[in-house]
């Protein structure tokens, strides 16, 4: 559901081209190509090959040509893109006939592509699923790459976001100039090209733009995005309530369970009330309101405890585990105050980061966060 999202929005912003990187063959082969008819844009890989044969399972290269603005010399500019995504040696994919797919060294590989693309195209721009160090080897290993455009494809690794003024060096690899936008839709990557008489990039002028809650949505791409979080909550409602019965299951008795923050109010009036008060207490509110309550990958930051044993799971085996409740900060309390345990929920402010992500709370500046919460002696926050 969230691929065919993700292929209508990039039809619906004009996409004209996209690196085949591994995450795409996930499903399959023929799951892919079902998915490439429904783009309007071009898959690119001069790297991901047929076993038997060397070549590349999609165009190793495009070009596309671009119209020049009103007044420029020259009318179009012929934009030439290849893609390179990183080398696997454990990756290998079932083709049809029994043909396999693996990928081969984004280096040598470019190195093949690169005299016939220089022949068509004025510019020439790598779209690269590659780490920053091997990003950095391309332009000194080919020459007359203009642009690499990138993102890092190393599973379990934070998105690379570069900035203008980072890597000052790259501008003078031949003629390259490297961008890395992040991920997740959250970034957009400027970049402005201007072209000397001759038609050569004289050059360019790179931007970073977080597409942060200012900016507003596109209405259509609203309705898009809309559409397919309503029916991911509905599959996700389905999963939970066919896979897990009412009852949460229970913990042996020596672990600490969670026992919700309504039980705290009783003997921590005062921290009950500020709670009661700030946006941890209706998170989860938020979740219905997004029509995401039952998505797996959002529960972990709005409810107590989810994925952890005895924490959250579905709103009726366990409303009390809703919101960022006290145990989400200061962990399972079953076993207090009766049983004394040395430091139970002793928490500092550090913590705060484990959800006020980069990617979730990108204005977060604890010294204008923190006082919005704080329920605790003043003192102990400047330790
Ligand atoms: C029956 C009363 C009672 C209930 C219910 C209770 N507490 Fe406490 N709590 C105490 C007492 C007593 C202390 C020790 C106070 C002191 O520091 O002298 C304490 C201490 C704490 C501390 C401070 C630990 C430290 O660093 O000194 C935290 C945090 C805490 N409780 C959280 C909670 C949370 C969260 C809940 C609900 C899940 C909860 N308490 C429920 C009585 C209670
Ligand atoms: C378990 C995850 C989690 C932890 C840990 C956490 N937060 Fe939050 N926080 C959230 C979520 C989720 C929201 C959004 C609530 C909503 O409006 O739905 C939020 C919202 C906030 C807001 C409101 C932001 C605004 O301007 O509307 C403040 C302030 C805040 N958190 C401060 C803190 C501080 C300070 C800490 C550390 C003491 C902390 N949070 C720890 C999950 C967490
Ligand atoms: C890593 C923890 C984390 C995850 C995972 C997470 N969130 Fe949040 N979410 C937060 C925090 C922290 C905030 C508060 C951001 C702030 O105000 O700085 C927040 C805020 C929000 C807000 C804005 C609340 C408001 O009105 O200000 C919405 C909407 C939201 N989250 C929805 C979601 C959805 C939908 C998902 C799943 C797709 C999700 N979140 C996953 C931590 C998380
Ligand atoms: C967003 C995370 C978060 C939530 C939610 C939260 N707390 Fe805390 N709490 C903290 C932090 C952080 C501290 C300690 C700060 C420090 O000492 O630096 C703290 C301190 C405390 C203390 C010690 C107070 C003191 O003055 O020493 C108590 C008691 C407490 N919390 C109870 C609660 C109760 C009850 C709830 C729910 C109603 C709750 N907390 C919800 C983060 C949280």
């Amino acid at each position: 559901m969230q691929t065919d999202a993700l292929i209508e929005g990039m039809n619906a912003l004009g996409y004209k081209v996209a690196n085949l990187s591994l995450r795409e063959l996930s499903h399959g082969y023929d799951v892919f190509v079902e998915r490439q008819k429904k783009a309007r844009f071009e898959f690119v890989s001069a790297n991901v090959v047929w076993q038997d044969s060397g070549e590349p399972i999609v165009a190793p290269t495009t070009v596309v040509k671009a119209t020049l603005r009103d007044g420029a010399r020259s009318k179009t500019v012929r934009l030439g893109f290849i893609g390179l995504t990183r080398n696997d040696p454990a990756f290998l994919k079932e083709g049809p006939k029994g043909r396999r797919i693996v990928t081969v060294d984004p280096l040598s590989a470019a190195e093949k592509q690169l005299p016939a693309l220089r022949q068509k195209a004025d510019v020439i721009v790598a779209l690269v699923a590659l780490d920053l160090q091997q990003a950095r080897q391309l332009p000194k290993r080919v020459k007359d790459i203009g642009l690499i455009l990138g993102a890092d494809s190393t599973p379990g690794r934070t998105a690379m976001m570069t900035r203008t003024d980072d890597f000052p060096e790259d501008t003078e690899f031949g003629r390259a100039h490297l961008l890395y936008a992040g991920d997740q839709g959250k970034v957009l990557g400027e970049i402005r090209l201007v072209f000397d008489a001759k038609g050569a990039a004289s050059s360019n002028q790179r931007s970073i733009i977080q597409l942060t809650r200012e900016w507003p949505d596109d209405p259509k791409l609203a309705e898009v995005m809309e559409t397919v979080k309503v029916a991911i909550n509905q599959y996700n409602k389905e999963q939970t309530l066919a896979m897990s019965p009412f009852a949460a299951p229970t913990p042996p008795p020596a672990e600490a369970t969670y026992t919700g923050s309504d039980r705290c109010a009783l003997c921590h009036e005062q921290a009950f009330t500020v709670w009661a008060k700030s946006s941890h207490a209706h998170a989860f509110q938020t979740l219905l309101s997004a029509h995401q309550e039952y998505n797996p990958k959002c529960l972990p930051c709005h409810t107590i405890g989810f994925g952890q044993r005895g924490g959250y799971l579905n709103p009726q085996a366990t409303s009390n585990l809703i919101n960022v409740g006290c145990e989400a900060c200061h962990g399972p309390s079953s076993r207090h105050p009766e049983q004394i345990e040395a430091g139970f929920g002793r928490i500092d402010v550090s913590s705060c980061v484990t959800c006020h992500t980069r990617e979730n709370s990108p204005d977060y500046v604890p010294a204008e966060y923190i006082p919005k919460v704080i329920h605790w002696k003043e003192a102990q926050t400047k330790r």
